[in-house]
This record gives C-alpha cells, structure tokens and sequence, in this order.
C-alpha cells in the first residue's frame, strides 16, 4: 500500500522554517528568564538595532572557508571561552588579536597556505553548563550562564537572567568589533613593524632558533618583493579577522537574524560565524533548526558520543544543497580518545561525498580537574590530539583544514606544560578564566610552531 509511506515522507518533510521556527523544538541550555514582558521589551529593542556584520563579509568567509575545506587555505580559529564584559578592554583586545596574528603568520610561512583568522570574540558572551545549578554550602543558585545571561558572583542577583544583558553583550560586541575594524585598518597587522614581532618569550623557548630563522625569513621575504615592486606593499599591512561565537542563546540570535537588500534568505549579523556547541548539537533540537535556515557558514562541535549515522543526518538538515563552506565540523574529542572515535565520522561523510571543513579542536576533550577543583588542561594533551588529528585525516584520506583554540594574549597559568612548564603550583599564580583554561601567550605561539613542525613532518614522510 503506497499510502502510509507517502504519509511518511510527507512527515519527514522539513517544515517551514522562519527565524522564530526553533521555538516549537525542545530547547537545550537556555536561560530561565523570569519575566516573559521583560524579556519581550529587550528583544524588541535588540531587534531594531543595527547588525554587528554585513552579509558581504558573510558571503566572502563562506568562500574562504570553501577554499580551506579544498585544501587551498588554513583556518586559525581562537579566542577566550567566554569573553565577559568586564575585559571588554583595549590592551585585552590588541593582545588577543596580536598573538592570533602572530600565531597566523608562523602558520601562513610554515605551512605555505593563506590563513583564514577568525577570532572567537565580538559575541561570545554565553555558555553552556552541565548542570542548571551550583550548590555552594547548602546554598543553590541558577549556574553562571555567560555575561549575556547573568553574573558569576554567588548571589540570587547576579544569577537571576537578566533580559537587559542581551542589550549590553550587543552593545559590549559592537565595541569590540569597532576596535577590532580600526586596528586592522590603521595598520597594526603591518609587517613592517618589528615591535610586533615580541620575541621575549622565545628566551624560554627550544624552538627558539626556528622562531627566530622565521621571522628573519619572512622579513627577508617582504624587503625582496619590496625592492621587486619598488615600493612599500600595501597588502601587507592589512589582514582580515572575522567572528564567530557559540550561538546558544536563541532569543538574541533570532533579534539579530535580518534580511538584507538584493539578498534571498535570512543572515544571522550577530557574527560571520556561528556555531552549534556539542551540549547542543540534537537533530530535533531548537539550535539546529534555527542554524539551518540562515545563509552564513556555520560550525558544529562533534564529541566522541556522535555517532556516524548522527553526522550524517545533522549534515543533511543543516547543508542540503552541499554548499562550498557552509558547513565546519569541529571535532573535540579527547587526545585518548581521537584515535577511536573520529575514523569512523570521517568515513561517514566520505561515504557520503561530502567534503565539510574539519577542524581541531583540542581544548575541550582534554579539560581535568586537579587538586582543589581548579580546571586545567595539560599542554602534552593539546599537542597530542592535534598530532593525532594530522595522522588520523592522513589515514583516513581526508584533510586536517584548521585548528580551534582557546587562547589568550596574555600571560595567564591556566593549562600546565608548555616551554615554561607551568606546573599545578603555578596555576594559582594568574589563574583568571571564569570558565575554561586558556593557552597563554607563550604557549599558543609554540602551539602554532608545533602545527607546522607536525605537517612538515608528515610530508616529508609521504
Ligand atoms: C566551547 O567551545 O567553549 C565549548 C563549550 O565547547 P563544546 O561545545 O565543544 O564543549
Ligand atoms: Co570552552
């Protein structure tokens, strides 16, 4: 009988979707606004505010990132866990975008590709919890849901989800975007400045004589083309940054979802590049039907716990017309546990023919806890979940096409290892993450070194 099968197709149909669509779908990780009229107001006026992005910019990282999942470019993604409104500051900001630039530059002249830079800033002011509640003695309280949400401090105040945040994160984001715009406009990306070039921390350092040969070579290299054009390159003193953030709290997506001119569809404009979190990621959930209707590319983290029919089908709902850079997976799964768990997700979709953007993320799989419940990550585990994710694509013929980290310009102790050796009595020294533990400065430049040592070595071995 053909009719029940028809019924059934029919009710797989996707159902039409519009930017408040992923309100009718369960809906994970959001906050618990007391006053409906409250929030109601902030939305309306978040909604009437201009965007953060435009949809042109939208539309050229979404061919960049279509050039990385071909193997013609790199992506640096990094930046804090969460930003909070209080480092909305502007030694915080240049220092973040130097070490990501400078970080892009080692990448760019050891791997011999264009980096694409995308800072995890300008937005990423919410965060997923594993519980809903802290219980501090006998005391429980809503958990510390990002700024955009409430406060860290341990009060029934600074809990409580306040709709105004969503105004203050979009206010506290256009700052940081502005900033960001006119330092990379007036020049502070420009080679031609050594101070830049901070070599300080190479003292430390057993890479030092590589870091040291790089960035005379690429001083080298500029003063050549230099005198061969016979003029200053303008190029060179300016890069492009794009954002992203986990687009978790659906409400101020949504106000922010706009149609733009001469443009089909909706554009998400509170970033160029959102992305779905793991604790988020369900098919029937309301994150993935409210990612799958707008035009920007869009990353989804992938856990060990995905299972590859899971892929399959979360890429089919969010990129049906396989489109060139619509859809990053960013993989998290553990420096124990990679090995096992990716082959089988990177079949799936090669069986399937598609060719998403992969991506490293090697932070959250390697999160512990030590003595006295302080977060850290070991620097060992990063690096070797990345050197397992170069071989496990090689293996497996697909293509490692960017790292995910969370990093930051300053000198925090917050992950242990690296050139330094940070040890667990040196994590109380500048301990400073409200959330996860950041590389430092140091750490996220020998990271980059590493990256590049890691693909050189696998070429030379093919
Ligand atoms: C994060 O990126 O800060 C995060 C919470 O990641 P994940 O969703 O991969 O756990
Ligand atoms: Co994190």
């Amino acid at each position: 009988m053909a009719a029940p099968e028809r019924i059934a197709s029919l009710s797989t149909a996707p159902a039409e979707w519009s930017p408040s669509s992923w309100q009718a779908c369960p809906q994970a990780q959001q906050p618990a606004y007391a006053d409906a009229t409250e929030l109601e107001r902030a939305l309306a006026q978040l909604s009437q505010l201009p965007p953060l992005v435009t949809s042109w910019e939208i539309l050229s990282l979404k061919r960049l990132l279509a050039e990385a999942a071909a193997g013609e470019r790199f992506l640096l993604q990094g930046g804090d866990c969460a930003e909070s409104f209080d480092d909305c500051s502007s030694p915080l900001i240049s220092n973040r975008l130097k070490v990501m630039l400078q970080m892009s530059l080692v990448l760019v002249h050891g791997l011999k590709l264009p980096v694409v830079r995308v800072g995890r800033f300008a937005g990423q002011y919410a965060k997923p919890r594993s519980a809903d509640s802290e219980t501090r003695d006998g005391v429980t309280l809503p958990s510390y849901r990002g700024d955009l949400v409430n406060a860290a401090a341990f009060t029934a105040e600074a809990r409580r989800a306040d709709p105004q945040r969503l105004i203050r994160g979009h206010a506290r984001s256009a700052m940081t975007m502005n900033f960001v715009r006119a330092l990379v406009d007036g020049g502070f990306a420009d080679l031609h400045h050594p101070e830049y070039w901070d070599l300080g921390w190479v003292k430390h350092s057993p890479l030092q004589d590589e870091y040291r040969a790089m960035v005379e070579s690429i001083g080298n290299s500029l003063r050549f083309m230099e005198t061969l054009a016979g003029e200053p390159l303008g190029s060179f003193q300016r890069v492009d940054f794009y954002t992203s953030h986990e687009a978790l709290v659906l409400h101020y997506e949504q106000a922010l979802t706009r149609q733009v001119p001469r443009q089909a569809g909706w554009f998400n404009l509170s970033t160029h590049f959102p992305w779905i979190g793991m604790r988020t990621a369900a098919i029937d959930g309301a994150h993935v039907e409210y990612f799958r209707g707008i035009r920007n590319p869009i990353a989804v983290k992938i856990g060990p716990s995905v299972t590859p029919d899971q892929l399959r089908r979360l890429a089919d709902v969010l990129d049906p017309e396989r489109e060139p850079g619509r859809l990053t997976l960013i993989h998290r799964m553990g420096a124990t546990r990679i090995g096992d768990a990716l082959p089988p997700l990177l079949a799936a979709m090669k069986a399937s023919g598609r060719t998403p953007l992969w991506v490293c993320d090697p932070m959250h799989g390697n999160t512990e806890t030590v003595g006295n419940g302080v977060k850290t990550r070991r620097f060992e585990n990063i690096r070797g979940e990345l050197d397992s994710a170069f071989d496990v694509h090689a293996a497996a013929g697909t293509r490692l096409g960017g790292v995910h980290l969370e990093l930051t310009g300053e000198n925090v102790t917050e992950c242990m290892g690296g050139a330094r050796d940070l040890t667990e009595t040196d994590l109380a020294r500048a301990y400073k993450s409200q959330v996860d533990p950041r590389l430092n400065y140091e750490q996220s430049l020998e990271l980059a070194m590493l990256i590049v040592r890691k693909r050189g070595a696998l070429q030379a071995s093919r």
